[in-house]
Parts: C-alpha cells; sequence; structure tokens
C-alpha cells in the first residue's frame, strides 16, 4: 500500500488560534505596546493603562495584542508579580459585559457561580478577587464594536472609572480595546472616548511584501520542505493583498491551497492549487464568520443572498430582505423575528463587513434602507449558509 503523503508537517499553525513566535512587520507596534505597559513589570499598581488598537480586518490586530499579553505575563513572572492577561470577544459574548466579566472572573475562579449577579456587582467582584490575589490584569476587548452597540457607553466608562473610585487602592485593571472601526467610539461620552483614545495603535493593511514575509514564516513552520514555492507564495500574497492586505484570507488561502494538494495527491501545493483555494474563499463566507452568526442571522442573509442570486439588482429594500427571510423561516420551520430584531441582525452583519447598507435617495417615498453584497457572489453564499444550515440540523440552538 503506498504510504498516504501530505504536504502538510503541521497543519495547526496555520489555525486562526495559532500565536506564531514572531510577528514580522509588527516589530514597531509590539515595541509600542511594551512602553504603554512598561509600568506593569516595573511599578505594578502605580497606575493603569488603556491602549487602542485599531485595523481593518486581518491586519493582525487580534494576533498582536495575544502575542503582547504572552510575553508580557510571562516577563511579569520572571520577576514575581501576578500578571494575567485575558482576551475577550466582545461579539461572542454578544455584547455583553455581563458575559465578559463573567469570562474574565473564570479565569481566576473556575467555579464562581454562574447566577445571582449584575455586571456591576461582577466588577466589583473582579476587583476584588484581584486585590485577594494581588493580582493585576490587562483586559483585551477584541471586537468591541459589539460591546458599544449593544450596552452603549456605559461598561466602558465603568471599566474605565472602577479604578478612580478605589482611592487608596493600587491599580489593578488595564485596558486594551481592540476595533476595526474607530467611528463607534463615537457612541461614547466625551470622557471616556478621550480616555480611550490617548494611546491608539493603528495597524495598517499589509502590503503584498509584508504578507510575504508572513506567509513564508507560516509556510516553514507547516508545510513539509519542498512542498511549496516562492511563486506559488507571491501568487498568494499578490491575491490577499488585493484583498485588502488581509493576512487572515492569506493564511486561509494558503491552508486550503494545501486541503487541494493533499485531497489530488499532489506531492506540491502549485499555483493551480492556489487559484482553486481563491474560488472557494470568499473572504466574507469563510466559515469563522458563518458560523459565528446566530440561526437567525443565517436565515437572513440566506434570503437576502438567494434574492440577490435570483433577481439581476446590486440593492434591494429592507422591506425585500424582509420577505425573502420570511419565506425562509417558513421552510425552517423557524418562527420569524420581529422588525426590531432584524434591523439588528442588518447592523451585525454590516459591522462583520457581510452586507452593505445605505440609505435609500430621495425619489423613492419614505426614506428607506437599501441592502448591498459587494463582496461575495450570492450563490456561494447561499451556498455555504445552506451547508451550515444543515449541519445543525436546521434547527439549531437559537440565540
Ligand atoms: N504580522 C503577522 N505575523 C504573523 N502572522 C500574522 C501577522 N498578522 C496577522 N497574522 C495572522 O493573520 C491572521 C489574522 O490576524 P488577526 O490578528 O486575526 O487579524 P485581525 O484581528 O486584525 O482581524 C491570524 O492567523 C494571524 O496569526
Ligand atoms: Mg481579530
Amino acid at each position: 500500500m503506498p504510504q498516504y503523503f501530505s504536504v502538510f508537517k503541521n497543519e495547526s499553525k496555520l489555525d486562526i488560534n495559532f500565536i506564531p513566535p514572531r510577528l514580522p512587520h509588527r516589530g514597531p507596534q509590539l515595541n509600542l505596546l511594551n512602553q504603554f505597559f512598561r509600568f506593569a513589570v516595573e511599578s505594578p499598581g502605580k497606575m493603569t493603562q488603556r491602549v487602542m488598537i485599531t485595523g481593518k480586518i486581518g491586519t493582525g490586530k487580534t494576533v498582536l495584542s495575544k502575542h503582547f499579553g504572552l510575553s508580557i505575563t510571562k516577563e511579569a513572572q520572571e520577576r514575581g508579580i501576578s500578571l494575567n492577561y485575558v482576551h475577550v470577544n466582545c461579539r461572542e459574548c454578544k455584547g455583553s459585559l455581563f458575559m465578559i466579566l463573567q469570562r474574565t472572573i473564570l479565569k481566576f475562579y473556575p467555579h464562581f457561580p454562574r447566577r445571582g449577579y449584575s455586571a456591576e456587582e461582577l466588577l466589583q467582584a473582579l476587583m476584588q478577587i484581584l486585590d485577594e490575589q494581588n493580582a493585576y490584569l490587562i483586559l483585551a476587548l477584541d471586537e468591541l464594536e459589539a460591546l458599544i452597540r449593544v450596552e452603549g457607553s456605559d461598561p466602558l466608562y465603568n471599566l474605565t472609572r472602577v479604578q478612580e473610585d478605589r482611592l487608596k487602592a493600587l491599580q489593578r485593571l488595564s485596558l486594551i480595546c481592540i476595533l476595526r472601526q474607530p467611528e463607534c467610539l463615537d457612541a461614547l461620552d466625551p470622557s471616556t472616548r478621550s480616555t480611550l483614545q490617548r494611546n491608539v495603535i493603528h495597524l495598517e493593511e499589509y502590503s503584498k511584501l509584508q504578507l510575504r514575509d508572513i506567509l513564508n514564516d507560516r509556510v516553514n513552520l507547516a508545510f513539509r520542505h519542498g512542498t511549496i514555492f516562492a511563486p506559488t507564495v507571491d501568487l498568494i500574497a499578490e491575491l490577499a493583498s488585493s484583498e485588502g492586505g488581509d493576512a487572515r484570507y492569506a493564511i486561509e488561502l494558503l491552508w486550503r491551497a494545501g486541503k487541494y494538494a493533499d485531497a489530488s495527491g499532489m506531492r506540491e501545493v502549485s499555483p493551480e492549487c492556489i487559484r482553486k483555494a481563491a474560488v472557494s474563499v470568499y473572504p466574507v463566507v469563510r466559515k469563522d464568520i458563518i458560523s459565528s452568526l446566530c440561526l437567525h442571522e443565517k436565515l437572513f442573509l440566506l434570503g437576502v443572498a438567494r434574492r440577490f442570486r435570483q433577481a439581476e439588482t446590486a440593492y434591494m429594500s429592507m422591506g425585500e430582505a424582509e420577505d425573502a427571510y420570511a419565506v425562509v423561516c417558513e421552510e425552517h420551520g423557524e418562527k420569524k423575528r420581529g422588525h426590531t430584531q432584524l434591523w439588528k441582525y442588518v447592523k451585525d452583519l454590516s459591522v462583520a463587513g457581510i452586507i452593505e447598507t445605505k440609505a435609500s435617495g430621495t425619489g423613492q417615498r419614505g426614506k428607506t434602507t437599501l441592502i448591498s453584497l459587494p463582496r461575495v457572489p450570492a450563490s456561494d453564499l447561499e451556498e455555504e449558509l445552506s451547508k451550515a444550515l444543515m449541519q445543525k440540523g436546521g434547527k439549531s440552538i437559537v440565540n
């Protein structure tokens, strides 16, 4: 029997959660973070810090923050300081401060009771835990848009003020706020906003050459020697730079291309594998994004995709989208959500970059919102969504 050959030596190095040992082209930003948080290892308790990381999708915001978290906690540990870095994704927490704090506390106390507290009380409990353990915390709030959208100004206000209320106590809680759209800070009260805007690290989109360096590191970590060559890596860098300098897209292309090579029994990841992968990975239908949508967001989006596939138009009105959604709900035996909820989905989906919205111009009776799907073929989106809905048996737990 011929032995099964894989071009990969370690596929997990291409996983979105993998934190690579070095981050090409993010050295200066990493230094800046270290400078901002120097005090945390030199004179902990004397001050706290709030830093904001901004940048488009795939510019390395998440990995930069996590990488920094790993290195600074290690350094603190060597100095005998209990410095903790906790990274929470606000979107996964459904934009709820309560859930964010709960996850944070569970890192310290895995058995902390899950019920019976308000967010306010959880924040006090967190501070108390830090005091008791003489610990310091850098809390990274990733995809902060979700928290602001759902709960407005209050959570950040409370998180930034909680120190100031503890007059003589040690300063224990610092924040890293990670977001794609700095405009969403406009929704905050002026003082919270100005506190956050003091230290901003903005990540620019990667250039083709920068993407090539990032990819080369991953090739060395994940692929067997001699299975993928420089011009092929260049092709990926080229494609990803035309997709907005998105490293996530680049790495997903690399991975999928490897899968194609394996599936067709090839010993090399050829440029054709890349092209095949590119057809199947539109940046907005990536699995991680689809799977993060709740059931009714999927159903709504399926309605939108289907309608766009059938009608050769660039825009549809909110009313048309609702009709299409209603049909999909019926097919799936789901009770449709109300108007207000649908508005929220539309907002979420546009924040996620899947759809775009604009107000209709004058001429139409009354103003309505128009939805477009600029970045992905409707048929591909429809197919991915149908697959995702099938996997869950159509009737997953509603959230
Ligand atoms: N400078 C870099 N070096 C190595 N890998 C990177 C770099 N920037 C981004 N990546 C990788 O690209 C992918 C997307 O990065 P991520 O931090 O998730 O972007 P963002 O949070 O800005 O959307 C991840 O797999 C990440 O590890
Ligand atoms: Mg991210």
